[in-house]
């Protein structure tokens, strides 16, 4: 057999085949760099040479030059006179104990996420969840380790504030009163929204694990007067409480198939009084499948973390919505990294 190296194009090269393939250098870079504490140190400091941060991560000369090089690269870190410090985004967003913390997700991602994603092609053969026992557990949401509570919620709840704001942007909640947050988490739409539009009242309805952190939270955030917190099971439970104008799902209706999802919307239908809206926030994926990436990767993402779940098309939701009753139907476009539209939707 002979192999014949043919020129079909001079311009396609394996170029991004190569960065699809190490994309995860990228990622496990800064993961280590999250984990050792580099940008703490260096928000400490202020500004460190090599050989300051090697003493402080405890690292030698060649991996750190590697690791502190490659952050540069990345724009995790600037780099003036040989002395290094923050990017602002990591100073922003990398250092613990900042607002919007997003090193939980990096950890999440990296302890859970990522051994999971190693076992995709089982998902794939099987169709079955590999970031938990799907036979040992009813649900993911069920678990009570602390670590994944902590990680998971903290790392919604820093991706969902921005989405907030995206969303406070896109819709007008001047109409409405009070917000319903169906599987809400530890409340980052209603801590935005609310703070948006400060005549809105909103609850968080989560299971009681999550929604004593939430309670937690809005003491801390100084919002426990306009954000209350309600122990629910949107799945058990035969109705969603009442009293709510508008209800949001966010990221909610990909953790599960399409059943649950039409059952949920009935539940939502039922709650609102005639002129209530009904808020979809989601990574909606493109009629004719083919992105954005975002969302298709993201419904891969849910065969991994889910039993039934996925991300959606636009056609999907609607056919769901009228089905529930809904009328008015209407995808707003979201500049978010965690949605990429509303679809909203009225009681008659
Ligand atoms: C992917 S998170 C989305 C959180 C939040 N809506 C956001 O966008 O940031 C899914 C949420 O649904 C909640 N959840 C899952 N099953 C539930 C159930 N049966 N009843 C109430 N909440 C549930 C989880 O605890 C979790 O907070």
């Amino acid at each position: 057999m002979t192999i014949e190296l043919v020129e079909e194009s001079s311009t396609l090269t394996p170029a991004p085949l190569l960065e699809l393939t190490t994309g995860f250098w990228r990622f496990k870079t800064l993961a280590a760099a999250v984990e050792l504490g580099l940008f703490a140190t260096l928000s400490r400091r202020g500004t460190a040479d090599t050989a300051e941060i090697a003493a402080d991560l405890g690292l030698l000369p060649r991996p750190v030059r590697g690791l502190l090089s490659s952050c540069v690269a990345l724009g995790l870190l600037d780099r003036r006179d040989g002395r290094y410090r923050n990017s602002e985004l990591a100073e922003r967003f990398l250092v613990p104990g900042r607002p919007h913390y997003f090193g939980g997700f990096v950890e999440y991602s990296d302890k859970h996420a990522y051994p999971a994603w190693h076992r995709l092609q089982e998902a794939l053969r099987d169709d079955r969840p590999t970031t938990w026992d799907s036979g040992a557990q009813a649900t993911p949401f069920v678990t009570t380790d602390p670590a994944i509570l902590a990680g998971f919620w903290e790392a919604m709840f820093t991706i969902s504030a921005f989405t907030a704001d995206a969303l406070a942007d896109a819709y007008d909640f001047t109409a409405h009163t009070r917000l319903l947050d169906v599987g809400g988490g530890t409340g980052p739409f209603p801590v935005g929204l609310c703070r948006r539009y400060p005549h809105l009242r909103a609850t968080v309805l989560d299971l009681p694990h999550i929604t004593r952190m939430t309670r937690q939270r809005m003491v801390d955030l100084g919002m426990s007067d306009v954000v209350a917190a309600h122990d629910g099971d949107f799945l058990a439970d035969p109705e969603l409480p009442a009293g709510h104008d508008v209800i949001l799902l966010s990221m909610i209706l990909h953790d599960w198939g399409p059943d649950t999802g039409r059952e949920l919307l009935a539940k939502c239908h039922a709650a609102l009084p005639p002129g209530g809206a009904v808020i979809i926030c989601e990574l909606v994926l493109d009629d004719d499948e083919s992105g954005p990436a975002p969302a298709a990767l993201m419904g891969l993402n849910m065969l991994v973390e889910t039993r039934a779940g996925f991300n959606y098309t636009y056609a999907e939701y609607r056919d769901w919505l009228l089905g529930a009753g809904f009328v008015d139907v209407r995808s707003v476009p979201l500049a978010a990294a965690g949605a990429n539209a509303a679809i909203v939707a009225r009681r008659p």
